[in-house]
Order: structure tokens, then C-alpha cells, then sequence
């Protein structure tokens, strides 16, 4: 078969798989043009997407690395990298289940010394959040899931059912920006007190229930931020950003880019300030003949300000309305 043929039958099986999750219609990746723009696609790069999910944004940089750019697919949830290989060329794509902090190895065991580009996009996919089971949504009552890797024990329901109030509520105020934070902590540790809460619905119920009426916005649906931050903890997704980055960063060649998007200001925020510090190189105070800190300049921001998606874009995918993207370039040994 030809590439062409290839590439052809792997787009009508992906389809099928797709359409049969219903994802074509609702899971649109982000960016997508910025992405494969800022990463350099070109014939015979090597990219690295570390939160490939459902493949959107793999697929396009396959396609403009053809006919012989190789990509390392990483992926956390084993049900997305399901999606992600009917959909791409086990030829030109090849795909891991791990945690993006592990690329380094990954790309130890493909004999692949760097790469040209590597790409995060963070957050939560379509699938995740429309299968009632994973527990992600607030609108569709399912167990208190939320976990991407179902390997691991921490669930929301342990969150919620074990951890005190204190914690609880720095969970909500820290990752969900929840100004009833503390109120919604007192509630759920006075709900779990007559029985467990292991339903989504059974968590808006108390989440509503917490918050008072004059105050519960009808949009964002009340339940959003609770849910959002719960999600983040579960999955360790600010606590483990910093050493994905740099992880990231130790796999590219020099000139190399690194495209990060977020959906999520504490995210982007972490972001922003690892990028920094990478440029920013000596941290000696001024005025000391010689560098002590041996710090060097190890990247160049090339997006002083993040990119956002155009109005068309997100007229088209209200998803990406809080989307961010930051690119950074190496330019020197991490050592
Ligand atoms: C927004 S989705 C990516 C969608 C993908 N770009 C597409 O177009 O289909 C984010 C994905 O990243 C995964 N993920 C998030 N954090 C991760 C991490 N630290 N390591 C590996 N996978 C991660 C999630 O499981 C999810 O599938």
C-alpha cells in the first residue's frame, strides 16, 4: 500500500471509531493550526505530543510531517489512546501509555536521542468528560471518578469522602478559585457524615445546596468549579507541570520548540514562570566578577504575550474560549 492508502485507511477507520463515540462532532482540538505552525512540522521531524488523547492535534502533525516525520504519542488514559490509534499510522505514530513527565524514557526506548518539537495540551478530552462512568461532569450523574489513569487508586470519591474540611477547601479555593469554598467544604463533611457521597449528582446536590440561592450563578452552572478543582487533585495536574516541563525541555534538540496550551490560569501561570526561568539564565546578584549560581540560558520565549484563539474559533468551539498558547525554543544544554 502506498502512504497515501495508508494514510487513507487509517482516516476511514478513525472516522468510524469516532462517529461511533460520537467525538467528531464534539471533540474539536484547539489551536490547531498555531500548533502544528509553532512546532515546525516539516517532512522528517520528530514531535513528541504528550497529551496526544483522541489524536486531533497528532493527526494534523503526522500529516504535515509526512512522508517520513515520526511521532511519540503519550497519553495517560488508556481509553484515549484507544481513539488515538485507529486513528493514526502505527508506521509514523507511535504511542505510550504513561505519564508526560516520562518522555525522556520513552525516547530512551524508541533510540531516539531528542526531538523537534513537543507538544502539551492540557486538560480534559471530549471522551473523558461525555462517558458518564469516568465521573469528569457535573451534568450527567455517574460514579465520583474522575481519574485519567484508571491504574490509580485516588478517586474523587477518596478526595471527598476522606479528606478534612481544611483540605477540602483549600482543594476548591486553590484549583477551582471557589469563592464558597469554605461552605462547600463544611457541607460535603456534613453530607458524607449520614452516608458516603459517591454519585456526581449526590456532589451538585450539596455543592447547590452549600451555596446561597442570591448568590448560585446560573451560569457557570454552580457545580463547575467544585468539579474542575476536584479534577485537578485527582490528577495531580499543578503539582506535576513544573517537572513535565523541564522533562519536555531535556528532550529537545537545540532550536527545538516546546508549544504548551492551557485552559486554566494557575496552569498557564506555571507556565509562564518556568519559561522565564529558563531564559533567564545567571541568577547571581550584579556586581559579582564571576557567575556563581551557574545558571545558564537554556530557552527564548517566542510568545511574549500567550496566542488566544480567534473569534472564528471560538464562535465554532466554545471549548476553546479559555485556551492559551506559550512557545519556547532551546537554546542550550540542560546539562
Ligand atoms: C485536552 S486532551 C488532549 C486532546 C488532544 N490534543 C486531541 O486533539 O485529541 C488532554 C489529554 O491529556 C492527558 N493528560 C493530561 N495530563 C497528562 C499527563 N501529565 N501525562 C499524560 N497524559 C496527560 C489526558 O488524559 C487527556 O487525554
Amino acid at each position: 500500500m502506498t502512504q497515501t492508502c495508508v494514510q487513507l485507511s487509517y482516516k476511514r477507520e478513525a472516522d468510524g471509531v469516532l462517529s461511533g463515540l460520537g467525538m467528531d462532532k464534539v471533540h474539536r482540538p484547539v489551536l490547531l493550526r498555531e500548533a502544528v505552525h509553532w512546532l515546525g512540522c516539516a517532512p522528517g521531524k520528530r514531535i513528541a505530543d504528550v497529551t496526544v488523547g483522541l489524536g486531533g492535534h497528532a493527526e494534523a502533525i503526522v500529516e504535515a510531517s509526512a512522508p517520513d516525520g515520526v511521532l511519540i504519542g503519550v497519553d495517560r488514559d488508556e481509553d484515549a489512546l484507544a481513539v488515538a490509534r485507529a486513528r493514526l499510522d502505527p508506521s509514523r505514530a507511535r504511542l505510550y501509555r504513561a505519564e508526560a513527565r516520562e518522555l525522556p524514557h520513552i525516547l530512551d526506548r524508541e533510540g531516539l536521542p531528542r526531538v523537534d518539537g513537543v507538544l502539551f495540551d492540557l486538560g480534559v478530552s471530549s471522551l473523558q468528560l461525555e462517558t458518564p462512568e469516568r465521573g469528569f461532569a457535573f451534568q450527567i450523574d455517574g460514579p465520583l471518578d474522575m481519574r485519567m489513569d484508571r491504574r490509580q487508586d485516588l478517586t474523587a470519591a477518596h478526595l471527598v469522602n476522606e479528606r478534612s474540611e481544611h483540605e477540602l477547601a483549600h482543594i476548591l479555593r486553590a484549583y477551582g478559585e471557589e469563592r464558597w469554598a469554605v461552605a462547600i467544604a463544611k457541607a460535603i463533611v456534613r453530607a458524607r457524615a449520614a452516608r458516603p457521597l459517591v454519585k456526581t449528582r449526590e456532589l451538585v446536590d450539596v455543592v447547590r445546596s452549600a451555596i446561597p440561592a442570591r448568590a448560585r450563578p446560573v451560569h457557570p452552572h454552580p457545580a463547575t468549579r467544585t468539579f474542575q478543582a476536584l479534577r485537578i487533585a485527582v490528577n495531580r495536574e499543578i503539582e506535576d507541570l513544573d517537572a513535565s516541563l523541564e522533562a519536555a525541555l531535556s528532550c529537545l534538540t537545540r532550536g527545538g520548540r516546546l508549544v504548551v496550551i492551557t485552559f486554566h490560569s494557575l496552569e498557564d501561570r506555571i507556565v509562564k514562570s518556568v519559561m522565564r526561568r529558563w531564559e533567564g539564565g545567571c541568577v547571581c546578584p550584579p556586581g559579582l566578577p564571576i557567575c556563581r549560581c551557574g545558571r545558564q540560558r537554556v530557552a527564548r520565549v517566542l510568545t511574549s504575550r500567550p496566542l488566544t484563539p480567534a473569534p472564528v474559533e471560538v464562535a465554532d468551539n466554545a471549548r476553546s474560549r479559555s485556551a492559551k498558547m506559550r512557545v519556547a525554543e532551546r537554546v542550550a544544554d540542560t546539562g
